[in-house]
Formats: structure tokens, sequence, C-alpha cells
């Protein structure tokens, strides 16, 4: 029996380790451990393709949101909107900076539900993090509409949106203050490890995250800010410039794959395929359906050797870190009933024409 596995990233590496170990031995030779030239090297490649001024690294796309946080300022005090239907990164970012989270309900997008944004907007409101979920961008637009009117940053978490733009052309991290990114290895643009990144055009803003990146110092030992070290390890930085050449070719595979399962579903009435936002460029991180009997689709599909997911079985508001958040027993309508449904189909770059057909085989089967 052929096995279909969620992700297998060993297919697109299997070209590069060679070359990636001579870089390694170099890397060790020189004893260049920390923010090298091949860290210079990425932020300059990755600004220059999210077509962005200013690309920082650091260790992990958590850190990336908690550096743009701090860089502006928020805190203890105040609240940062953000929707519940996310990974919880994106929420253990704000309460790492004593900021309270905000939970919002997402919509029929599985984005970051709009009219939910403006009613839960408060004197203390300071930020609203808009998550491109699965690959797409938020409505950018109508949320810096909002941000503007109320005089508070919009934020994108992009960590499952390299290369996305919207149907202005907009790229992700044009309608916001700084865009927040994961290098995590599964990420559209993954390191052998983990990593992270922000873009943006505000020089002040990149400025100090750079330096609080490294201790809060822009001069080694004179320190002016309390920083962190979150710092992107160099050999990532080489590995990420180097996977960045395929990135365009690879998000083209994922969007054949997610076009295939769109049109094979399409008269399924057991299946509820994703939409995708006003001709958005969606990169297609995941590819998320909804089913009856979620659970049991799982089970049955990884008999017939199929390994589905679930992105995110428990919205954010439920986990039991934040039980006592005043929004825990909250109902959010969507969130609550599609975390019930939701069920993640494997799609990544090389994945074979024969395996895509079997997902398709079996998930009409095993939805029945
Ligand atoms: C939406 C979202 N935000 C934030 C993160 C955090 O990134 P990392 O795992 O690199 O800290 C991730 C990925 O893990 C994510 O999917």
């Amino acid at each position: 029996m052929t096995y279909v596995p969620f992700n297998d990233l060993s297919r697109i590496h299997k070209n590069t380790i060679d070359d990636s170990f001579r870089v390694f031995k170099k890397i060790v030779n020189k004893s260049q451990f920390v923010l090298n030239d091949y860290i210079k090297n990425f932020e300059k490649d990755f600004a220059s393709y999210t077509k962005q001024k200013y690309s920082i690294s650091c260790a992990n796309g958590t850190d990336a949101i908690e550096l743009i946080l701090r860089g502006l300022e928020i805190g203890h005090g105040d609240e940062v909107i953000l929707p519940t239907n996310s990974f919880i990164a994106t929420s253990i970012a704000v309460s790492r900076c004593g900021a309270t989270p905000v939970f919002v309900d997402n919509d029929e997008f599985y984005l970051i539900d709009t009219e939910d944004v403006k009613r839960k907007i408060t004197k203390r409101t300071k930020a609203i993090i808009a998550v491109n979920l699965y690959g797409q961008m938020a409505d950018l637009n109508t949320l810096s509409k909002i941000t503007k009117k109320n005089d508070i940053y919009l934020i994108e978490d992009a960590a499952q949106s390299h290369g996305a733009h919207d149907l202005n052309f907009k790229n992700v991290g044009d309608y916001s203050i700084a865009a927040a990114y994961s290098f995590y290895p599964g990420k559209n643009l993954g390191a052998w490890g983990d990593g992270g990144g922000v873009t943006t055009n505000n020089k002040k803003l990149s400025e100090k995250l750079s330096a609080l990146r490294v201790y809060g110092s822009e001069k080694k030992y004179y320190h002016k800010y309390q920083g962190f070290n979150s710092r992107l390890q160099p050999f990532q930085g080489y590995v990420l410039s180097k996977k960045l050449l395929e990135l365009d070719a690879w998000n083209q595979e994922r969007l054949e794959i997610a076009k295939t399962y769109n049109e094979a579903f399409k008269n399924c009435s057991r299946v509820i395929t994703p939409k995708t936002f006003h001709k958005n460029k969606h990169v297609w991180h995941l590819y998320v359906l909804r089913v009856k009997n979620r659970n049991k689709v799982i089970k049955e599909a990884l008999k017939f050797g199929v390994e589905l997911s679930i992105h995110y079985p428990v919205p954010i508001h439920k986990q039991l870190a934040y039980k006592n958040h005043k929004q825990s027993s909250f109902k959010f309508n969507n969130a609550d009933s599609f975390s019930k449904n939701i069920v993640s189909l494997p799609i990544f770059p090389k994945m074979k024409k024969t395996e895509v057909t079997k997902v398709i085989d079996t998930l009409v089967k095993v939805s029945q």
C-alpha cells in the first residue's frame, strides 16, 4: 500500500544536502557562528523578495511577533486584537509582552472577521494582528481603514503566507507597519531548524528591532533597550537564501494541487472546500476543508495510508493556557464550529499526481 504523508520535506532538500554541508563546514572552520554574511545576505534577499525595504531575521516566528510588539512599545495595560482561529503563537507573543490578547472570530474564508474586530476595539486597543492564515492574505484593505480610523497599529502574522499577495497586487507587509514570518521547517519557506523574521518599510522600527534582537544594543556592550537574544543561526541564512530561489515554483505546485482538490470535491456534498478571498494570490500553506465526523474521517483515511491533520483542533481562547482569560468560555460562531469539522489535506511541493489522486479517492470513500 502506498503511504501518503502529510508532508515530505526530504523531497525538496535532497539536491541541496551536499552543498549545504560544505557551507556548514566552512562556517565551523571560520568560527562565524553569529549574524555573519549568510544572515546579512538572506535579509537582503528576503527584503527584495517580499518587496519591503527592511528585513530583520530572528530565532523564530513567535519572537518575530514579539519583536514587533516590543518595538511598538506595546505592553502592560494594552490590548491586541487577534483571531482565535490561529496557531497559539500569535497570542503567546502578545501575552509575553504583558499585553492582553483580545480574541475575535474568523469569517467563512477562515480569516480574521473584520466586523468582529470593529466590535472589540476599546480605548486600550493598541494593535490588530491580522493572521494570513493557511496562505492567504486577510482583508487587510478593510483592516487598514479600521486601524487608521482608530489610530492603532496593523501588524501581519505572515508565518503561513510567504509570497502571497492580494487582488490589488499588494504584497504581504504593504498594508501593515510590519509583518512577522516563521521559517519553521514545514512552512512554505522553511529553515533546517527554527527561524523567523520581520519585514517593514519603517526605517526607525527596523533599526530598533535589529537592536532588540541582540539584547537591545546598537553597539556592543551598550544597551539602549531591554531587548532579548533572538538570532537566526548563520547556517539557516544560507539554507533560506538557497530555498528562496525556488519558493515561487513551490508555491505554484501547491496552487496546482489545491486546484485539483477544489475541482475533485466541487460536486461532493459531504465536503466543504476552502474559499479564496477576493482573488487573493493564495500560497496554500494548508488546504483546509470541512467534513462531518472529522475525527472518524482522519482515522479511516490513515487505514488507507493517507495522513491528514487538523489546524487547529482547539481555538486559542479555549486552550488550557488561556483558562483564566475572560473570553475563555466565550462563543465564537465560526471558530467554534469550524474547529470541530476542519481537516487539512496533504499539500506540498514534489507531491506526486498519484498521491493527490489517492488523497481524493480516499476522502470520497471515508467521508460517506
Ligand atoms: C500563524 C502562526 N503564527 C506564528 C507561528 C510561530 O512561528 P514559530 O513556530 O517559528 O515560532 C506559526 C508557526 O508555527 C504560525 O503558524
